[in-house]
């Protein structure tokens, strides 16, 4: 083990998480007793059928569905025991998305979208879009700072919604099929911006996929199958 890793601790550590919902008078459960680790500096990937759990255990151990019973562990705070209010302000502070749909404003150019959220977090006007045009530039997108999500590619689209999501430092990144609607060189892109800001920001990400080729720049494997994880596997093995 490099020194590299062995400072990394885990961000997020999740136990035992039940999901169920019903419907009709019958009991589904989407997870069954999950239990779950997220590693700083590290991308974990999901992968596992439709159905599996995969979005319903993101949404769990980011603040955003609570679980019947379980305990998630975030950043050293035990997550649903907070105040809702607090969940709120954490995901605010500490979270950051990205999802398949991309999810951005059609009104707004790529700086508004992105500063906005640095707004949220109190920064001044001033401060939020000088912030923002550097997570464009990061995330090369710096030609394209006026547009509007209706001039700009898949790509282009799904890179605003990272530079959104990575503005405010976050130490936690959700990924839910980020790749999905995009053609396979936009997609490995975005996970390798993905897998950069892990490492340089010794961020924990997770990412949901199905595309098995992009499963190679995972540092974690963690396989899902019925509500259960199935196999959790570590690169280099
Ligand atoms: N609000 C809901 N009400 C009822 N059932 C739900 C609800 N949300 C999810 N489910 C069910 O929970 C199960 C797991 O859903 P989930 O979205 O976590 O799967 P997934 O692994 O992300 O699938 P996919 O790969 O298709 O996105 C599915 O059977 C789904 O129908
Ligand atoms: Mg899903």
């Amino acid at each position: 083990m490099t020194a590299a890793n062995s400072d990394r601790q885990p961000a997020i550590r999740a136990t035992g998480l039940v999901k169920s919902y019903t419907t009709g008078g019958e009991r589904t459960v989407v997870l069954s007793g999950v239990d779950f680790e997220a590693m700083a500096g590290e991308m974990t990937m999901v992968i596992g059928p439709s159905g599996s759990g995969k979005s319903t255990l993101l949404a769990a151990v980011s603040g955003l569905l609570r679980p019947e019973s379980g305990e998630v562990n975030a950043l050293g705070e035990d997550l649903w025991r907070m105040p809702p209010s607090r969940i709120d302000a954490f995901r605010l502070r500490h979270c950051g998305f990205v999802f398949q749909g991309f999810n951005l404003f059609p009104a707004l150019n790529a700086v508004e979208q992105v500063a906005l959220v640095v707004r949220y977090l109190g920064f001044s006007r001033t401060d939020a879009r000088e912030r923002a045009r550097a997570a464009l530039d990061e995330v090369g997108l710096s030609g394209k700072l006026a547009l509007r999500p209706a001039e700009m590619s898949g790509g282009e689209k799904q890179r605003v919604a990272i530079a959104r999501a990575l503005v405010k430092e976050p130490s936690l990144v959700f990924a839910d099929e980020p790749s999905s609607a995009l053609d396979s060189e936009n997609a490995a892109r975005i996970i390798e911006l993905l897998r950069v800001a892990s490492r340089n920001r010794n961020a924990a990400v997770i990412v949901v996929t199905h595309d098995t080729k992009l499963q190679q720049s995972a540092d974690r494997i963690v396989e899902m199958a019925d509500g259960r994880v199935v196999q959790t596997k570590r690169f280099p093995a």
